[in-house]
């Protein structure tokens, strides 16, 4: 790595002005004279869109393998072989020359209808930000950079150049951004992409909390920010922001800008060095790799195909999977054998070879017949020949298998879904088809939540297989036949219909502006707040074995927070094959100052298991396991108390509960004030102790005054006085009695609270 102070010093303001800005569509401006290359950047994240024209922003790239999106990675709770993913992924990048591959993206899927949710993790953080984090080591372990995407709360695809995302701080600390800063403080990526909307009224290009305070200053990041393309407005603003380079280039007038800023003393020429330096820094790391060679293009398919096979969700089955003894098989849906296996955007990879689902399926069904019919068109006309002959198919086989897509024109990223439906066509083939042949089989490709209730009740089995990625035609095969027994687990609640989804009455907002209002309370912790049923809850899969949990343990009884507790469980697969279980521990607090989620995810890991076979599992938390953001004090904190430590084989389907009691290690301030009531006084340790006197004078005198106040007794004005006093503030409920003070009741309360703060 070459002295950058030195560079930064050798270099004119223009240059540096110039480097803040791109070059091409995907390259950063080179400075030949002082020997500073040019960086590449690619879009991916589940393969390398590499563009060879670097000035075309949408153009054919070439091929490469394309794995799984986001929301199937996000199924198999596997992080190892996302690393393992992450480490192909690098290598076809090294091969086709990107120096960055531009994800994963980290965004959480608030509602089901983002169009873009194919390419994002989960609705939980812990989660995605488990999964995320060992992708991105896994590319950048072989010295290819990532792009944490999109900073943040870019969770809707309309107005999404301009949209005002109104999010409070703490769903902001504790929803939003926990994903982004475990990926950040863990994995390190090389660069972080800032979104193209606004959050709470300021452009994420240009926001100095988000992109300075939080992101460099709290989480310690030291790489590179670089904005979403086509995202900076005012590049001045941007550099004072804490965005270093905008994308794409070349963009003469922003440079002019800066420079002018700079001669003009309305940019301090150290935010721009600053800038530079993290620029260059990515830039020479990028190039100690040397780029070139090639690509294994078979062994990353039989890989692609791995994981395909291990993110799929099996959520219902009758009995009939694994298929077995089936004479004739009656394939019903375009995407059997067109098959839907990606998004459409900026993640579009060119594929190296594409497993078609029905020859697939072909290669494992042995000596049976198998029929083919169309099932629905590629457009969205309403074709009732095509039921016809599907059903008719169906009638005379032993089993039929309906391959479902949700057509790109109802998902794709830059725009959202209208609803969570399949088209009126397959949802009409559907109960055709069960309709006369109740062996009936139905697999899934999409990128999100899809509603069943019309057709789930009259088929035999359902698999989500995603959008699953060019060898997932092959997947798909492996386990309807049980060449793999199914292990993913969803990441995203599936719920009855779209009026039950969180944001509902919230999205996508109007006038410019979307509101959080549903808060904290998005997927499972939405669901298990208003105690509502879903149609598949957050992290449930079938499998074709079963599991028992025993013996959980907790490593202490009491614990404090810095030290935090294993939970620990046996886990036996009590079925005739072998599987893998994914274990998941929510924690559940008792009793909290602010709200708090019932449950929420704080570890998980998948056990693979013989037939008979038992292991066990342990789950370390830490203090983040326990804490919650308060606005208040502004930072992270625990109380002491008792916490429930939840074993579940999915947030609805809980094995096991051991208890612990955590003791703070907290120091903090009391935050009483001249409007805290007295419940507030009688909570606080600090302030109990100094008015606990005058609350018992008080007590007395009001019972007294009133009548009442033992809680029971409704007293002279048809109320308990104790309820009503402990809800008033101190100040408010001594004036009353004013008469009988010695001094009035502002000044008794002042002098409580200097003795409470000190001076
Ligand atoms: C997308 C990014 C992508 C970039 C470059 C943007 O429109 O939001 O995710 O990396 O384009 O193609």
């Amino acid at each position: 790595m070459p002295d950058i102070d030195r560079i930064v010093e050798q270099m004119t303001l223009e240059e540096k002005a110039a480097l803040c800005t791109g070059a091409s569509a995907w390259t950063t401006t080179p400075v030949e004279r002082l020997g500073v290359p040019e960086l590449l950047v690619s879009d991916g994240p589940h393969g390398v869109r590499r563009v060879p024209d670097i000035h075309a922003v949408a153009a054919q790239s070439l091929p490469a393998t394309c794995f799984p999106t986001a929301s199937l990675l996000a199924s198999t709770w596997d992080a190892e072989l996302l690393q393992a993913m992450g480490e192909a992924l690098a290598t076809e990048a090294v091969a086709l020359g990107a120096n960055v591959l531009l994800g994963p993206g980290v965004n959480m899927k608030r509602t089901p209808l983002c169009g873009r949710n194919f390419e994002y993790f989960s609705e939980d953080p812990y989660h995605a930000g488990e999964l995320a984090s060992a992708l991105v080591e896994g590319i950048q372990s072989k010295g290819v950079g990532t792009s944490l995407k999109h900073f943040a709360a870019n969770n809707q695809e309309s107005e999404r150049f301009s949209i005002d995302a109104v999010v409070d701080e703490r769903t902001l600390r504790e929803i939003y951004l926990p994903a982004f800063e475990r990926v950040v403080k863990r994995a390190k990526p090389w660069t972080v992409m800032c979104a193209y909307n606004k959050l709470n009224g300021t452009y994420c290009s240009e926001h100095y909390t988000l992109l300075t305070e939080i992101l460099r200053e709290e989480w310690g990041y030291e790489g590179l920010v670089v904005s979403d393309w086509g995202a900076v407005h005012d590049r001045v603003a941007a550099l004072q922001g804490g965005l270093d380079l905008e994308m794409p280039g070349p963009k003469p007038h922003r440079t002019a800008a800066v420079v002018e800023a700079v001669r003009a003393g309305t940019l301090d020429e150290a935010v721009l060095d600053k800038a530079v330096r993290h620029i260059l820094q990515i830039v020479f790391r990028g190039a100690e790799t040397r780029a070139g060679g090639t690509f294994d293009a078979a062994a990353h398919h039989v890989l692609a195909r791995k994981v395909a096979a291990e993110g799929m969700v099996l959520l219902k089955n009758d009995g009939i999977l694994p298929l077995r003894s089936v004479d004739h098989i009656a394939v019903i849906g375009r995407s059997a054998k067109a098959p839907h296996y990606q998004g459409g955007g900026s993640s579009h990879i060119n594929p190296t070879q594409v497993d078609s689902p029905f020859e697939s399926l072909m290669a494992l069904a042995g000596d049976a017949e198998v029929t083919y019919s169309e099932g629905y068109p590629a457009d969205d006309s309403f074709q009732q020949s095509l039921i016809d002959g599907a059903a008719a198919a169906a009638q005379v086989a032993d089993v039929a298998l309906l391959y479902i897509a949700l057509p790109s024109y109802k998902e794709s990223e830059g725009y959202d879904r209208a609803d969570i439906d399949l088209t009126a066509q397959q949802i009409a083939l559907i109960r055709a088809v069960s309709a006369v042949q109740p062996r009936c089989v139905v697999i899934l490709n999409n990128g999100s939540a899809v509603a069943m209730s019309e057709w789930i009740d009259g088929v035999a089995a359902v698999l989500e297989a995603w959008m699953m990625g060019q060898a997932g035609g092959g997947a798909i095969a492996d386990v309807l036949f049980g060449a793999v027994n199914p292990s993913g687990k969803l990441a995203e609640s599936f719920p009855l219909k779209l009026a039950d989804t969180p944001a509902h009455i919230n999205f996508p907002g109007d006038d410019g502006q979307v509101r959080y209002g549903e808060g904290l309370f998005i997927g499972y912790r939405y669901y298990d707040a208003r105690q509502m049923p879903v149609l598949f809850p957050f992290g449930y899969g079938l499998s074709y074995t079963t599991f028992a949990y025993s013996n959980a343990t907790v490593s202490a009884a009491t614990f404090r927070d810095v030290d935090g507790v294993t939970v620990s469980v046996d886990v036996t697969n009590t079925g005739s094959v072998a599987g893998k279980e994914v274990v998941q521990l929510y924690v559940h607090d008792r009793k909290s100052k602010l709200v708090r989620p019932f449950k929420e995810l704080k570890g998980f890991a998948k056990v693979d298991l013989e037939p008979g076979e038992t292991k066990r599992v342990d789950i370390a938390l830490d203090f983040r396991a326990f804490a919650y953001y308060h606005p208040g004090y502004a930072q992270w904190i625990t109380e002491d108390g008792d916490f429930d430590l939840l074993i579940g084989a999915s947030s609805a389907d809980i094995r096991a509960t051991v208890s612990a009691t955590l003791q703070t290690t907290l120091d903090l301030p009391s935050r009483l004030d001249k409007e805290s009531t007295v419940q507030d006084w009688m909570d606080d340790p600090r302030g109990r102790a100094v008015f606990e006197p005058t609350f018992q004078l008080m007590m007395a005198q009001m019972a007294q005054a009133f009548g009442g106040g033992d809680g029971n007794d409704d007293g002279a004005i048809g109320m308990d006085m104790t309820g009503f006093i402990m809800q008033m503030p101190l100040a408010s409920i001594l004036g009353f009695q004013e008469a009988l003070l010695p001094m009035p009741a502002d000044v008794i309360v002042e002098g409580l609270l200097h003795q409470v703060h000190g001076a």
